[in-house]
């Protein structure tokens, strides 16, 4: 696909079904999504892959969770057997003196969005989720993650049921100013010291 094509037609796509990428495509792509721009190039993530029982295994800790009655649980139970792979985004901050935690946050966001975009390139469609449930205890045990790191999520990957149409994208104008505009429409200053 053209690159402005593929940037354009990604959409997160809720229905998915078989087929995912294997092991060996998925590795293909998440190496290339490493060249995402990544101050100090610390790659400060890790991936954890559920397919098959290891998304039941998920489901029971969400299941656990959830609200204690049994619609609720069969619900939380299911939810990720809604793709054949989940691609669980664990953010694995590293201390160092002059990179920030925010820039490295917004590496691991760049990272991702670039395999996404590359699984869209390839064929297969993905959606980003979350939720509190990132924060349980027995969800954070289950990707084996140490007390400085943080589920992000899980990157719900398999082929579209059904292709959305194209986002409509708002004028960008409404995004973007040139400084002399900005100047001219005597936009509230931040008084500093
Ligand atoms: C950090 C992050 C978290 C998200 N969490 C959820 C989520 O929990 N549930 C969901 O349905 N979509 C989630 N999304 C997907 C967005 O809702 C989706 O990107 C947005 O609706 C725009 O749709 P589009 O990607 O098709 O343009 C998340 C996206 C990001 C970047």
């Amino acid at each position: 696909m053209e690159t402005l094509d593929t940037v354009l037609t990604r959409r997160s796509v809720s229905r998915l079904s078989d087929p995912a990428p294997d092991d060996a495509q998925l590795l293909a792509l998440v190496k290339a999504a490493m060249t995402a721009p990544d101050h100090g190039r610390l790659l400060p993530w890790r991936l954890v892959t559920l397919r098959g029982e290891e998304r039941a295994e998920l489901g029971a800790r969400l299941a656990a969770c959830s609200a204690d009655d049994p619609h609720a649980r069969e619900r939380a139970a299911a939810k990720p057997l809604r793709a054949p792979l989940l691609v669980a985004i664990v953010f694995a901050p590293v201390a160092h003196p002059t990179i920030p935690r925010w820039e490295q946050l917004a590496a691991t966001a760049a990272a991702i969005q670039t395999l996404s975009l590359l699984l869209h390139d390839r064929g297969y469609a993905s959606i980003w989720r979350t939720g509190a449930v990132t924060h349980d205890h027995g969800v954070r045990a289950l990707h084996r993650l140490r007390p400085d790191e943080q589920l992000l999520g899980w990157l719900y990957t398999g082929t579209a049921v059904s292709l959305p149409r194209p986002r409509r994208l708002p004028d960008p104008r409404a995004r973007v100013r040139t400084l002399t505009q900005l100047a001219a429409s005597g936009a509230q200053v931040e008084v500093c010291c």
